[in-house]
């Protein structure tokens, strides 16, 4: 049974009108698969029920939330993974897991092909394709908007045609990929970088210039994966949603940046990540209290590496998979509890401690009886600024 393609199905009118488009460019039979990665918004099998009544042959549903928070976006706390310093990586988690589950479904329903909804234009099409090729490298990609010049209006168009029971709204002004690590939003009014975003856009977090009493919260972490929060036991998923009510109360976690996509392109996008701001930041500063300094300062420039890879689309990758070693065995003394207070936008780290802090008081005190022997310092110095010094004379010596 090659005849079939297996569709990643978001129940929105792209993939819906893509039912019917593969169909009917392919003749292939069409099995919709909708995941869970805490998108919310409608109900799981309302979109199940969409996908069969737009012409799939078969439609499956998968919650793939606590995975998704175990594997995907655990590894990325660890790593404190942030593309370009600022962005969570939100989307560029979900594909791999998506991808995994595209792959195993057309393994076992016989499909030859796999489909998805992106354009041409950006960073998930690699992603999906990317990730595909590393788990099932026989599998064939086929991305209806992209590779059938399918536009909005054509979409439009062809559900009213077809019948399709989608919602006739009105065109949103915006692209928006969402799931319980975040939002991505893109396109509209945020097109020209100059404008400022309105709270209209936001729906994880509000408006951090409310005056609102500051939330004190103290998350633990074990070997660097969250596991309590004010003293309560959480998995993984249930501290994300937990933070990301908290600090998306405050306002923590929106951000506006532009980005350089893996195509070429710069692009203009809003985030909001209001558990993924709070969870990196306590995390890496409980790293600071645990791991020595030259780890601590390689690590840093290993989590810019492992970002990249990801934000381009190698989570499956070699490469990928030994920089995930390399992490998992600086988070053995990862361990502790940090403070945070939410509050104007912001996740503010105020107490940290740890039974394997690294940190000594009696070496780090200004008053008498501190325990670090300054006489030391004045040979130190001498030895360490002595390629300064020589190189110094040299360049005096020749330009003299
Ligand atoms: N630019 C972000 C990324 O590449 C977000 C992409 C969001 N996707 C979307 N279809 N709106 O990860």
């Amino acid at each position: 049974m090659s005849d079939r393609v297996v569709l990643a199905y978001s129940g929105g009118l792209d993939t819906s009108v893509g039912i019917g488009w593969l169909k009917d460019a392919t003749g292939k039979e069409v099995v919709a698969m909708a995941i869970d990665v805490g998108q919310e918004g409608e109900d799981m099998e309302d979109i199940r029920q969409r996908a069969l009544a737009c012409g799939a042959v078969e439609a499956v549903v998968i919650d793939a939330r606590d995975e998704f928070a175990n594997d995907y976006i655990v590894p990325a706390i660890k790593a404190n993974g942030l593309y370009q310093k600022r962005y969570p990586l939100v989307s560029a988690l979900s594909r791999p897991i998506i991808a995994k589950y595209l792959a195993q479904t057309a393994k076992e329903l016989g499909a030859d092909s796999i489909a998805h909804g992106c354009t041409g234009m950006g960073n998930d099409q690699v992603r999906f394709e990317a990730a595909v090729a590393a788990l099932a490298p026989d599998l064939l990609c086929i991305a209806p908007i992209r590779d059938l010049a399918l536009t909005r209006d054509k979409a439009l168009e062809y559900a009213a045609k077809h019948n399709l029971p989608i919602a006739q709204s009105k065109k949103s002004p915006y692209s928006v990929d969402q799931n319980v690590w975040g939002r991505a939003v893109e396109t509209g009014f945020l097109e020209d970088p100059w404008n400022a975003p309105i709270e209209d856009i936001y729906t994880y977090t509000a408006d951090p210039s409310v005056p609102r009493e500051a939330t004190e919260i103290t998350i633990t972490f074990t070997q660097g994966v969250p596991t309590a929060i004010d003293g309560k036991a959480v998995t993984p998923l249930q501290a994300v949603v937990l933070l990301n009510k908290l600090a998306g109360a405050q306002g923590v976690g929106r951000i506006d940046m532009v980005e350089d996509r893996l195509v070429g392109i710069k692009s203009r996008e809003v985030y909001e990540s209001p558990a993924g701001i709070t969870l990196i930041n306590a995390h890496e500063e409980l790293e600071n209290l645990t791991i020595e300094r030259d780890l601590a300062r390689y690590k840093r420039r290993v989590e810019a590496e492992w970002a990249e890879l990801v934000y381009d689309g190698l989570w499956f990758s070699g490469l990928k998979r030994s920089l995930d070693v390399f992490i998992n065995d600086t988070q053995k003394y990862v361990s502790g509890e940090v403070r945070v207070k939410l509050h104007g936008g912001q996740a503010v780290i105020t107490g940290r401690r740890s039974d394997q802090s690294l940190y000594d008081f009696d070496l780090a005190t200004y008053d008498t009886g501190g325990t670090f022997d300054q006489s030391q310092a004045k040979g130190f110095i001498e030895i360490w600024s002595l390629p300064s010094k020589i190189s110094a004379r040299r360049d005096q010596a020749t330009q003299g």
